[in-house]
């Protein structure tokens, strides 16, 4: 293929990327959106503070217009995310318990059935796993409801929208190593023996020289789709420039094209200055929406 879209699909991948609403009246942007992706990730509209910004009222302008956009195009579309210790509206950063765990289950609720049928998968519960060693949850308002709140969101998204793929996405989560790699895969299988529906991992995978690309990243993908769920690559982006970068690109594309249940990748954005990080130049197109040497190397490894 000449474009990512359509040489991840001649393995029946796809390649998407994220997006700002607000850049979908930049014409050199939706000029190589539409071009090269296949698959769609609001970079914030779906989040809680931007889907229900005041308790009980929702929000899906942003959200809706993104999706719209993609479908016109014919691109499929990512949801990013329901439960978050992060990006929570004012309102929700102030409640615990009950009260938090009810209304957590109504945002559930309520925006995967306002989406119901539109997307190819949820991001259903971000972040939820501690750095470190310890391998254990990360510390927040809604782990404070009581350790079961995942998979209480988990059933609360498949009740609204049983068609939908429902992930589990996290960062840190590459290196097959590591206690958080290992916590994480250790609920996986514990909600599969269960039945607790789970049906994709996400790999945020961005990497860094504080993360480097595991030389395990591949027998981290298969060792979970092992456990009967799909893995995809959810929000890569690697630092760096030239051939180096291209390596590492090069390495990410081949690990998921080395596994069956790999479904695709999304980098997270599209020029490096739609990069979600302060500096550097992590992605597949330079400022100016020029192929970098990186889009090259991960085209040709698809
Ligand atoms: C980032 C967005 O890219 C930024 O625009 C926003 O200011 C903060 O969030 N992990 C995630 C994403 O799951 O939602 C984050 O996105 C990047 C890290």
């Amino acid at each position: 293929g000449t474009t990512l879209g359509a040489s991840a699909a001649e393995s029946g991948r796809y390649f998407g990327t994220a997006v700002a609403a607000n850049k979908l009246s930049d014409s050199t942007y939706v000029g190589i959106l539409n071009r090269e992706f296949t698959m769609v990730t609001p970079e914030n509209e779906m989040k809680i503070d931007a889907t229900e910004p005041n308790q009980g009222q929702f929000s899906y302008g942003n959200g809706d217009r993104i999706v719209s956009h993609a479908k016109g195009q014919g691109m499929r579309v990512r949801g990013h995310t329901l439960a978050w210790h992060s990006q929570q509206p004012g309102w929700m950063q102030n409640m615990s318990g009950s009260a938090l765990r009810s209304a957590m289950l109504n945002h559930v609720t309520q925006v995967a059935t306002h989406y119901k049928g539109q997307l190819y998968a949820w991001d259903v519960v971000n972040e939820a796993f501690a750095d470190g060693g310890g391998g254990g949850r990360r510390d927040s308002n809604l782990q404070r409801t009581g350790n079961d709140w995942i998979e209480a969101a988990f059933r609360a998204a498949r009740a609204a929208d049983p068609d939908t793929k429902l992930c589990y996405n996290d960062y840190n989560t590459d290196d097959w190593g590591q206690a958080k790699t290992q916590a994480v895969y250790s609920m996986v299988r514990d909600f599969k023996s269960r039945g607790v529906p789970i049906d994709c991992v996400g790999f945020q995978s961005h990497f860094n020289n504080n993360s480097p690309v595991p030389s395990n990243y591949q027998t981290t993908l298969s060792s979970f789709a092992a456990l009967g769920v799909d893995v995809q690559i959810t929000e890569l982006d690697i630092e760096g420039s030239g051939s180096t970068q291209a390596a590492l690109y090069q390495r990410v594309v081949q690990a998921c094209m080395a596994v069956a249940r790999c479904n695709g990748i999304t980098v997270w954005g599209i020029r490096d200055s739609d990069s979600w990080r302060s500096s550097g130049t992590p992605l597949l197109f330079d400022g100016s929406g020029n192929k970098k040497a990186a889009y090259t190397s991960a085209l040709n490894a698809l």
